[in-house]
């Protein structure tokens, strides 16, 4: 089915200046980009979205990660979309991530992981919300 999903070019690969190279890997596998914009975290912003991970021992850190330079945030729509762009991304932790994939050739460690992507359809829904307006996300 036709899907969509929410990814982050995280701080690390913005600094790596890798969005181009990020973006056609995106496009290279049929997702289009149809929402996207560049950002500075607050730390309100970063709590709110990963507060699934609030009680985990990795939240600090990861939040701080997070806001410590811009990201890119973008809405992917395509066939497939959420897995398509998981198996983009490899695996959470570079160290284990196939070859080939965004954070086996562009991060550097778990937090420092390159991008973000939905997990599920749900929650990619309520990714998307947290980012982009309606009136923001351009389906085509
Ligand atoms: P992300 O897909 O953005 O979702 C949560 C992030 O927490 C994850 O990528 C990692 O960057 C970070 N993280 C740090 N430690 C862990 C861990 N042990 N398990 C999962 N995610 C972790």
């Amino acid at each position: 089915a036709i899907e969509r999903t929410l990814s982050i070019i995280k701080p690390d690969a913005v600094a790596k200046n890798v969005i181009g190279q990020i973006y056609q890997r995106f496009e290279g596998a049929g997702l289009k980009v149809i929402a996207a914009r560049m950002m500075h975290l607050s730390r309100a912003e970063a709590e709110g979205f990963y507060a699934v991970h609030k009680e985990r021992p990795f939240f600090k850190d990861l939040v701080d990660f997070m806001i410590s330079g811009p990201v890119m945030v973008q809405a992917l729509q395509g066939e497939n979309a959420m897995q398509v762009n998981r198996d983009l991304m490899g695996a959470t932790d570079p160290k284990k991530a196939d070859k080939g994939t965004i954070r086996a050739d562009f991060a550097d460690s778990i937090d420092a992981n390159a991008v973000h992507g939905s997990d599920s359809v749900e929650n990619a829904a309520i990714e998307i919300a947290y980012f982009f307006p309606a009136l923001n996300v351009y389906a085509r």
